[in-house]
C-alpha cells in the first residue's frame, strides 16, 4: 500500500499540477472546518511515530508546546538525512515536495506556527532546487503566504540548505545551524518545544512523519491506525542498500515480514549468496545475524525484541563474503569525521574506536583490544551532550558482540581473511 509514494514515477509527480490531479490540496480546503487542536487530536490517534530515527509519538510531543506564550511558535522539517544508508526523504523532497508542504501547512496549523523551515541537508542540491520550486509554486496558488481558504490562518516556508554535517541532523545541531551558528548541539533541557529556534517554542519533525499528515487529516486518525501493529501504526519508507539485487525506497505497511520483504520487494540478496549479516536502520543501529531476522517483522517493537532499531528505516544488506572487521573500520571511520568535537568523549573516543577497529584488520591487534573496545564504548554513550556518541558505540559492541570470531581470526591469523574491502558484486537488475 501506497500513501507516500502514491504516483506515478513518470518524471512530473513534483509539480503542483502532478499533485493536485492525485487530489492534493484538496483537505486543505477542509481546514476551516477544524480547530487546530482538532488536527493535533487526529495526529495522535493516528499513533504515528516520528520517522526520524527515535520514534517518538508526534501528536504526543506536539502537545509539549506551552498553553499560551507571546513568543512565535516555529515547524522545522528535518531533512538532513545524514544517517548512512538513509535516502528515503529525499524520494519525498524530490519527487513528492507538494505533499510535505501541504503536510506542513496541517502540521503548523495545529501547533499555530506561522512560519516553517524545511531543512535539506547540504549535499541534496538536486532535492533543494525541487522544493524550492514547489514551495514557490505553492506561494504563487495561494497555498502559502495567504490565509488558507475559509480561515484566518497564514503559513509561510522557508527552505534552508544546509552545509554537510551529519551532527546538524540533530535537532538541536539543526537549530543552531539555521541560526547560521556553529553546527554543533545543544544540552537538553530547555528541549526545543520549549526554548528552540531563536529561543522560541519550536517543534521539528521528519520529512516522512509531516509527510503523513494530509494522509492522516484526509482518512482520519483512527483509519491510519488500522494499518500496522498496535504500537507501530501506518506505513513506512524503506531505504534498501548494500548486497541487494534491488537496491532502493520502498513502501511497506508496518509489521511486514523482513525476510519476505528482502526477498520479494528487493529480489533477495545480491549474487544468490548467502545472507550474512543486516544493518536494520541506518547505521547507527545494532547489526543482526541472519537467525535474528528470520521471524523479525519491519516495525518498531520486531526489530527492538530482534536486538537492534527500525531507527530512520535504512536497511543495509551484508552478503557471505564480506569482512565485518573492515566494515565496521568503514563506520567507525565516519563517525569520527562527524564528531563535531565539543564533548570529549565521543571526540577522542571516535578516533580510539577507529584506530583499534583499523589495527585489528590490519592484523596488528591483540585479545586486549576487544575489551578495549568495549570498554571505550562504555565511556562515551550516554556520556555526551548529543546521541552523536551512542550513535558511534551501537556498531562497536554489536559487531564485536556477534561478530566476535572474525575479530578473533584476524587477531590470530595476523592478518585479515578476506581478500577485499567488501566482496564487489556486479550483478544488479
Ligand atoms: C547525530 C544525529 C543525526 C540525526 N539525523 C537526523 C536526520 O537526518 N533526519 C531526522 O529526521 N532526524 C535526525 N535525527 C533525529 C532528530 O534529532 C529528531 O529526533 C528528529 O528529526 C525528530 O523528528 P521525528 O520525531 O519526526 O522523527 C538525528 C539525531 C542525531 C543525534
Amino acid at each position: 500500500m501506497n500513501i507516500l509514494l502514491n504516483y506515478e514515477r513518470n518524471g512530473d509527480s513534483h509539480t503542483l499540477k502532478s499533485y493536485l490531479k492525485r487530489d492534493g490540496y484538496k483537505s486543505l480546503s477542509q481546514l476551516k472546518k477544524y480547530q487546530p487542536a482538532e488536527v493535533l487530536e487526529e495526529v495522535k490517534r493516528s499513533g504515528i511515530r516520528g520517522r526520524g530515527g527515535a520514534g517518538f509519538p508526534a501528536g504526543l510531543k506536539w502537545s509539549f508546546l506551552p498553553k499560551h506564550t507571546e513568543k512565535p511558535i516555529y515547524l522545522i522539517c528535518n531533512g538532513d538525512e545524514g544517517e548512512p544508508g538513509t535516502f528515503k526523504d529525499r524520494v519525498i523532497l524530490e519527487e513528492n515536495p507538494h505533499m510535505l508542504i501541504e503536510g506542513i501547512i496541517f502540521s503548523s496549523y495545529a501547533i499555530n506556527a506561522a512560519h516553517a523551515y524545511i531543512y535539506i541537508r547540504g549535499e541534496y542540491g538536486f532535492a533543494v532546487r525541487r522544493v524550492q520550486a514547489a514551495v514557490k509554486e505553492a506561494y504563487d496558488a495561494g497555498y502559502l503566504g495567504k490565509p488558507v481558504k475559509g480561515t484566518k490562518y497564514t503559513c509561510d516556508i522557508t527552505v534552508h540548505q544546509g552545509a554537510g554535517a551529519y551532527v546538524v541532523g540533530d535537532e538541536t545541531g539543526l537549530m543552531n545551524s539555521i541560526e547560521g551558528k556553529k553546527g554543533q548541539t545543544r544540552n537538553k533541557p530547555p528541549f526545543p518545544a520549549i526554548e528552540g529556534l531563536y529561543g522560541c517554542p519550536t517543534i521539528i519533525n521528519n520529512v516522512e512523519t509531516l509527510a503523513s499528515v494530509p494522509y492522516i487529516i484526509e482518512n482520519g486518525g483512527a483509519n491510519y491506525a488500522k494499518l500496522g501493529t498496535e504500537k507501530s501504526t501506518g506505513t513506512k519508507l524503506l531505504s534498501i542498500s548494500g548486497h541487494v539485487r534491488k537496491p532502493g525506497v520502498y513502501e511497506v505497511v508496518m509489521g511486514y515480514p523482513f525476510m519476505k520483504f528482502l526477498n520479494e520487494y528487493c529480489g533477495g540478496v545480491l549474487g544468490g549468496r548467502k545472507l550474512k549479516a543486516v544493518i536494520p536502520g541506518g547505521s547507527s543501529t545494532p547489526v543482526l545475524r541472519p537467525e535474528d531476522c528470520e521471524n523479525m517483522t519491519l516495525d518498531y517493537e520486531s526489530i527492538s525484541a530482534a536486538g537492534s532499531s527500525l531507527g530512520s528505516g535504512a536497511i543495509m544488506i551484508i552478503a557471505e563474503g564480506t569482512c565485518m572487521v573492515k566494515t565496521l573500520k568503514v563506520l567507525t571511520h565516519f563517525y569520527h569525521h562527524e564528531s563535531c568535537g565539543q564533548c570529549t568523549p565521543c571526540r577522542e573516543g571516535t578516533g580510539w574506536l577507529n584506530k583499534i577497529v583499523g589495527r585489528i584488520e590490519a592484523g596488528q591487534g591483540t585479545m586486549d583490544d576487544l575489551d578495549l573496545l568495549t570498554s571505550i564504548t562504555k565511556h562515551i554513550a550516554m556520556h555526551t551532550i548529543c546521541p552523536l556518541g551512542d550513535a558511534a558505540c551501537g556498531p562497536v559492541d554489536s559487531f564485536v558482540k556477534k561478530f566476535r570470531d572474525e575479530f578473533v581470526a584476524h587477531i590470530e591469523l595476523k592478518k585479515c581473511p578476506y581478500n577485499s574491502t567488501f566482496t564487489r558484486l556486479q550483478e544488479r537488475v
